[in-house]
This record gives structure tokens, sequence and C-alpha cells, in this order.
């Protein structure tokens, strides 16, 4: 009898632990976190979204669940409420949700070994635990990569963050991990295809890393993000993440290519217009 995807998903794991880190800001962490628990949950997969990112949190923005934030991780951790009423379910796919954190809170007040009990509590009705870690190598790096087992690393075509992944893979090997992988974002295809931008495949030979996805630059992540409405579309952004949750839940290596549409001669031509604009 075939097994539908969902039985699937939930015979063969049970909480694996991944932390999204990048260690330059602004290359999407958030965006990617957000996207891949949609694409998983869209898959059936019980899915936890943890914004570790203290202080200057937004993935509630990005799932458009900020309005719904009643307590935050600083509330379970003060004992203001129980986790389970820190954890907000999402209204359009209900095997989704967030643990959120709270705005312009103190980092020190989360210690290590706290937050990591806290999510042990929680791992056990989950298959999946995402972690949205904070930029930078400092002490929220250090807590979110603390408590997973698995890190995929996000960086941009651009050299700085190349270096800043570059060092942040160094650092990954001096923790316990059983699997680090790369994300390209914001793959511009047109420029790719014209030879002026490093292509993903590049990019990840480069990091030495098994690269788990790449996903284009895409107007619509944008706009979707500001309207949490990420996932939900038909963009190619869209379909870049949900190659990369089928390649963490079967272990496949489908990647999306960034420069199609920009091959050929219609390519050529859109590649042109693109750049007239
Ligand atoms: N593939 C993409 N195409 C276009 N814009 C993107 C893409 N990924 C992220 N962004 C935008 O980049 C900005 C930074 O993303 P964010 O996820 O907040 O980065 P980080 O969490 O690493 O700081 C946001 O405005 C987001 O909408
Ligand atoms: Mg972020």
């Amino acid at each position: 009898m075939a097994v539908s995807r969902e039985t699937d998903v939930k015979e063969v794991f049970m909480a694996r632990r991944i932390v999204l880190t990048s260690g330059k800001g602004g290359v999407g962490k958030t965006t990617v976190c957000a996207g891949l628990g949609i694409a998983l949950a869209k898959r059936g997969a019980r899915v936890l979204l943890v914004d570790a990112d203290m202080g200057l949190n937004n993935l509630d923005v990005a799932l458009g669940m900020e309005g719904r934030v009643v307590y935050d991780m600083t509330d379970v951790l003060r004992g203001r409420c129980s986790l389970r009423q820190a954890i907000l379910q999402d209204t359009e796919y209900s095997t989704l949700s967030l643990l959120a954190s709270a705005h312009g809170s103190d980092d020190s007040e989360f210690p290590s070994a706290a937050f990591r009990r806290m999510l042990a509590e929680a791992e056990s009705a989950f298959d999946f635990v995402l972690v949205d870690c904070p930029a930078g190598i400092d002490n929220g790096f250090h807590r979110a990569v603390c408590v997973a087992d698995e890190a995929i690393v996000v960086t941009t075509p651009h050299v700085s963050a190349i270096r800043d992944a570059d060092k942040v893979l160094s650092l990954l090997e001096t923790y316990n991990l059983h699997s680090v992988s790369v994300v390209v974002n914001r793959v511009r295809g047109d420029l790719v295809a014209g030879g002026s931008m490093m292509s993903a495949e590049d990019i990840s030979r480069l990091l030495r890393h098994r690269a788990l996805g790449y996903i284009p630059e895409d107007d619509c992540v944008t706009v979707y993000a500001q309207l949490g409405r990420l996932g939900k579309g038909n963009a190619r952004s869209d379909m870049a993440m949900t190659y990369i949750a089928e390649n963490i839940i079967y272990g496949t290596r489908k990647v999306f290519d960034c420069t199609e549409g920009y091959k050929g001669l219609f390519g050529k031509i859109k590649t042109y217009l693109r750049r007239q604009i």
C-alpha cells in the first residue's frame, strides 16, 4: 500500500533540530526559516519555528503572526506562562507553530542552558524544530547552535556574505552537528547567465559544503513577507523552498535552477530588458 507523504514524515523523523545561521545579517535567514517552515508543514510535518533572534525578532512578522503573539519565550523563562501557552499555531497550516522571542529584551536574560531546556520540553510534539539564529557569532549564535543537530548556513552571492558564511562554517566544525549544508539565497539568474554574478553551484563549491538549495532573487518575497503571506503564493522562491523542504525530508538533492528562463535567445532578450529597467 502506498504510504502518504504525511505518514512518511511522521514515521521517519522525530524532532530534527535545525538551526539557520549566516554570520552576516540581512541575507535571508528569517525569510528562509519561515518559508521552509511553511513548505514542511504543507507536507504534513509538525514544525516549530523558534525565533532565537532576541531583541531584533521578526519571524512573527514574516509569518503574519505578529498581531497574535500574546506570550513569548521571555514570559516562559520568567515563569509568567507555560511553554504550551507561548507556542502559537498558524491559522492556515495547523501543523505550523511559532515560539516568538521578545522585542528589545536583554540578551543576557537567556542563558543557553535555559533555552536548551525549554526547547527540549517542546521537542516531543514536533517533527522539526527550526531555529532562526541572530546575526553575528557571539552569545546569541552559540545559544541557537547549541540546541541543534543540523545547521543550514544561508548566504547570498555577495563577497561579504560568502566570507562570513565561510567563517561560520569553520566555527560550526567545533560543534557536535551531524549535518551542515548551505543555502544560497537571492540569486539573480539574469546576472549569472550573463556572467556577472557567481553561480550558486560555484558558491557552494567554494564553501566546500553540500548545497541544500538555491533561492532566486524574487520581488514576491518582499511583498509576501510584508503581507505575512510567504509561501502561500506561486512564486519561484516558493518552488525553491519546496525543493529544499523535500531535500530535508527525503534526503534528495533537487535544487532550483535560478538561471532558468535566462538562457537561449529569449533568455538573452529578457536579461537585456531587465538591465534597461
Ligand atoms: N530571495 C529573496 N528575494 C528577494 N528578497 C529577499 C529574498 N530573501 C530575503 N529577502 C529580503 O531580504 C531582507 C532581509 O531578509 P531577512 O530574512 O530578514 O534576513 P536575516 O534574517 O538574515 O537578517 C528582507 O527584506 C527580505 O524580504
Ligand atoms: Mg533575521
